[in-house]
């Protein structure tokens, strides 16, 4: 048996996010378009006395390291389907901004997922994991596949979406984060009393996805999440404007944010947004990356 496997498992970006109302469960159906993106985390599983978690990067002081971990729901579910013990020690090195808006911690679920798949050898199918990755939350199939997607129902029910070309992303993270819950419960608020009509995909975005066209993409994107976050998180407004102002050809919310995301023409363009909205003071770090990308991926070590 391997002593340990690592995965690497990318970021998301939502291209398009359409909303619907609230379902008698709680959750909204979604029309949600996941570009992956190269920005990572790693998590390595090691065999274990019991199952514990460990983090490190930047802002692992704000990953919990208890059972509500994806990661160890990940190795939970997946040791429960198989009638084992989830004895592994999970330790992840975070990249992926936390409570950010880009699936770190849905990464980190997909990834330890696979992780403990091929430590255990457990032979479960490609359909069997991604069960398992919806069970563990909306955006966690998507963090499994990579690529890029649509995905409906939750978020969690995947169609492969074509891509032409590389895209070039800026992304400003926030001082703080925001609680993906809150800001659709903020959604909920906003909409009151208005008729919130069911989320259809954009022609438009899937055929600039399609044609890898960054100018077509930049006029097709939007998130139904950004004005709840906004009215969250007021201070993102300046942290858009200054990506427009530097010449991002879209600027707009993450997901549930607070990370704001910047589309480029190509990579100088992207390197010379990032550099003025470093200046802007308007966020805590920025950083550029590409996609699509592979979704999570098992490393030769
Ligand atoms: O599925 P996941 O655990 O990532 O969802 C986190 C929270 O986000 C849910 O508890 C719910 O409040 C909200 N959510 C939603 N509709 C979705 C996905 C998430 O309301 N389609």
């Amino acid at each position: 048996m391997n002593a340990s496997v690592t995965v690497r498992v990318p970021a998301k970006v939502n291209v398009q996010l359409a909303v619907g109302p609230a379902r008698p469960d709680g959750f909204h159906d979604l029309a949600n378009v996941f570009l992956a993106v190269g920005l990572y985390d790693e998590v390595t599983v090691t065999p274990a006395d019991g199952l514990r978690v460990t983090c490190e990067g930047p802002d692992a002081g704000q990953v919990p390291l208890d059972r509500t971990n994806l990661a160890a729901r990940a190795a939970e579910a997946l040791a429960g389907r198989y009638g084992r013990s989830p004895d592994v020690h999970v330790h992840i090195a975070k990249d992926i901004p936390v409570a950010g808006g880009m699936a770190g911690g849905s990464a980190d679920g997909a990834g330890a997922l696979l992780a403990c798949d091929a430590l255990w050898g457990t032979g479960a199918s490609r359909d069997e994991l991604l069960e398992i990755c919806a069970e563990l939350g909306s955006d966690v199939p998507f963090s499994l596949v990579g690529g890029a997607a649509l995905g409906t129902g939750r978020g969690e029910r995947l169609t492969a979406l074509e891509t032409g070309g590389t895209f070039h992303w800026v992304f400003a993270m926030a001082d703080r984060g925001l609680s993906t819950p809150a800001v659709f419960r903020e959604f909920d608020r906003l909409g009151e009393g208005t008729d919130i009509p069911g989320p259809v995909a954009s022609r438009p975005l899937i055929d600039a996805l399609a044609k890898g066209d960054p100018d077509a993409l930049a006029a097709a994107v939007s998130n139904d999440l950004q004005p709840a976050a906004l009215s969250l998180f007021p201070e993102l407004a300046a942290t858009l404007a200054a990506g427009r102002a530097a010449g991002a050809l879209a600027a707009l919310v993450s997901g549930s944010g607070p990370t704001t995301a910047f589309l480029a023409r190509d990579a100088a363009a992207a390197a010379a947004v990032a550099g003025a909205l470093r200046a802007s003071g308007t966020c805590r770090t920025v950083r550029t990356a590409s996609g699509p990308v592979p979704g999570a991926t098992v490393l030769d070590r």
